[in-house]
């Protein structure tokens, strides 16, 4: 909330690997608002069509899907898909490799920015995404656009991969990182694009610190 009582938004969109979920995290539990991970969204989406081996072209289908879908987050900010936790499974390589087809489907994303509205009007919050200050929220009160080098982002990618467990080569995520870019930046519906009126950050060379100050300092009037 402001100093004048209202709510509002903070947009933060970018590519993938650009540092803007651990940024976003910090900057909500910094300000005291709530933290939005609309990608884990749109991946649970795409994971749970992907386990009833649905076709993203089976529009009917993935009508009864989405209809049938209730998503939530625990307090560690952990998916919830039908009120099961299945964090570690939406963010491996099949759902990543899977992701930018069955989120530029126009059903898809209209239920899913017509759910982030209701969770953004109803409190304050910063989301992070592709859409956020473009679509779901033109008139988000900051918006902020994250851009980072390909090979920065893909040594990060690989690294969190690795750890978690996952077996997957560099090249792999590099090459999954390239592609998502094209197809989330080229589809007709909501692409990954900068909003005129957001603040460009290059975090190729800062640190996830560094990347939190920088939105601090302009949302300061309100911290
Ligand atoms: O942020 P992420 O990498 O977890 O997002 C996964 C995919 O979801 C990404 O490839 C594009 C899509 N996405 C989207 O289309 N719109 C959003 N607001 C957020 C994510």
């Amino acid at each position: 909330m402001t100093k004048s009582g209202e709510n509002f938004v903070i947009a933060l969109d970018g590519g993938s690997g650009t540092g803007k979920s651990t940024t976003a995290k910090i900057v909500a539990k910094t300000l005291g608002i709530t933290y939005l991970d609309t990608g884990a969204m749109y991946r649970a989406v795409t994971l749970v069509a992907l386990d009833a081996g649905l076709p993203a072209e089976d529009g009917p289908a993935m009508d009864q899907l989405l209809e049938n879908l209730t998503l939530g987050f625990d307090a560690e900010n952990h998916i919830l898909i039908n009120g099961v936790s299945r964090e570690s499974e939406i963010r491996g390589m099949k759902v990543s490799s899977n992701v930018s087809i069955y989120c530029a489907l126009p059903s898809v994303r209209a239920a899913m920015t017509k759910q982030q509205r209701e969770i953004g009007k109803r409190q304050s919050c910063i989301l992070d995404g592709r859409d956020i200050g473009t679509v779901v929220f033109p008139d988000a009160k900051y918006k902020f656009f994250m851009v980072t080098d390909l090979n920065v982002r893909a040594e990060r990618r690989y690294k969190e991969l690795l750890e978690k467990g996952e077996k997957v080569t560099y090249e792999e995520v590099l090459a999954n990182l390239a592609e998502r870019d094209r197809l989330d930046s080229s589809r007709a519906n909501a692409p990954l694009k900068k909003a005129d009126d957001a603040i460009e950050i290059d975090t190729t060379h800062i640190s996830i610190q560094q990347q939190v100050q920088k939105i601090l300092d302009y949302v300061g009037v309100v911290a």
